[in-house]
């Protein structure tokens, strides 16, 4: 049996929707109700929602709340301007707003504001499916490595690309619930991923899933890929390039050296609606640069149970931020798909029809 989300990360209700506060995570599940254009531009910039799978689904629903107020080219043109200035690298954002606009544009504005509900729900339906079809080539192969080794397949990870950064079971650990839940034994090294610790969701989601896991600092990847114990590095995206070259949280790179140079494989899971085929490679890839006080502050529950910050190094600390990088294609192993497995120079075989002419 295939995993399966435990709670909906962004659902509709009435005329609006509904999405887990990540920011809360893992320490309390609540939930965000959002029922204008603005309120779902903050959720992205502010990774109320997070993960390129999940933002794009957002910005589609956020499309349909804006169409609310008014439906004319002008307010279409000014709802997706804002919604796509929110994040810059999850190229998901920007394939969902192109294709609502070319879903919406030839219509009368009339019609657009329930064309517009209908294609964010297809969107959230397809990326559901697609995580499937990533757990299940993926699993497949994970079980290859298994069939030459005793003992769990030990997967390490970067991020969170679970389900919550989803609207299905994932991108980089579908494989692993799929694997998981096939019985075939598993154990994920998480890493922390300073400095919005994703890894923490990847953590929550492995625990509540049963996954045996182990949490570690960022650092700590070198050396248990050197000392043998990784045996496949699985990370998501947030931008492929047609070459191959992947954009994907800060850290990654480190990891795809590291597993290159120990011959560990390492592997990319993501759907078709991350592949950016207008950047020939990853020289291109616009790299987000976040607020430098993530980098001197850290976030946690405090005394009193409730999320807080406190200070890792003072105000006047310079800092700075780049939240993503990028990996060549060189270091990469296997893009996984929801059409399949393939080496980063395949990737235009990969390549899906269009949605609408
Ligand atoms: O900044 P985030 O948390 O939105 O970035 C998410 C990532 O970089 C994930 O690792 C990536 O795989 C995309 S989400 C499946």
């Amino acid at each position: 049996m295939s995993f399966e989300q435990p709670v909906p990360t962004i659902v509709r209700d009435g005329d609006a929707v509904v999405v887990i506060d990540q920011t809360r995570l893992p320490h309390e599940l609540t939930f965000v109700r959002i029922e204008t254009l603005a309120q779902a531009a903050h959720a992205i910039a502010h990774m109320q929602v997070r993960g390129a799978p999940l933002i794009g689904a957002t910005a589609a629903f956020g499309l349909a709340l804006a169409l609310r107020e008014a439906s004319d080219d002008v307010h279409l043109d000014a709802a997706c301007a804002r919604l796509a200035a929110t994040r810059p690298t999850a190229v998901n954002l920007h394939w969902a707003l192109a294709r609502m606009r070319a879903r919406l544009t030839p219509l009368t504005p009339a019609a657009r504001l329930e064309a517009a509900w209908a294609e964010a729900e297809a969107i959230r339906r397809e990326d559901r499916a697609m995580c499937a079809a990533i757990g299940r080539h993926g699993a497949a192969r994970l079980a290859d490595i298994a069939a030459r080794r005793d003992g769990p397949v030990r997967v390490m990870t970067h991020c969170n690309a679970g389900w919550v950064a989803t609207c299905g079971a994932g991108t980089a650990l579908a494989p692993v619930f799929e694997a998981h839940a096939q019985g075939l034994p598993v154990h994920v090294w998480v890493s922390e991923t300073r400095p919005r610790n994703q890894g923490l969701l990847t953590e929550w989601e492995l625990r509540e899933a049963g996954v045996p896991h182990t949490l570690v600092v960022d650092n700590a990847a070198g050396i248990l890929i050197a000392r043998g114990e990784v045996d496949v590095v699985i990370t998501g995206a947030d931008r492929i390039a047609a070459n191959g070259d992947t954009a994907n949280k800060v850290g990654t790179y480190l990891k795809a050296l590291a597993a290159h140079d120990n011959g560990v494989p390492f592997w990319v899971a993501a759907p078709s609606s991350t592949l950016d085929f207008a950047a020939a490679d990853g020289t291109t890839l616009p790299i987000e640069d976040r607020d430098p006080d993530e980098v001197r502050r850290i976030a946690g529950p405090g005394e009193d149970g409730r999320i807080a910050t406190i200070a890792l190094a003072p105000a006047a600390a310079p800092a700075a931020n780049p939240a993503f990088d990028v990996t060549p294609a060189r270091l990469i192993d296997a893009i996984i798909t929801e059409a399949g497995v393939c080496a980063p120079g395949e990737l235009a075989a990969q390549r899906p029809e269009p949605a609408h002419g």
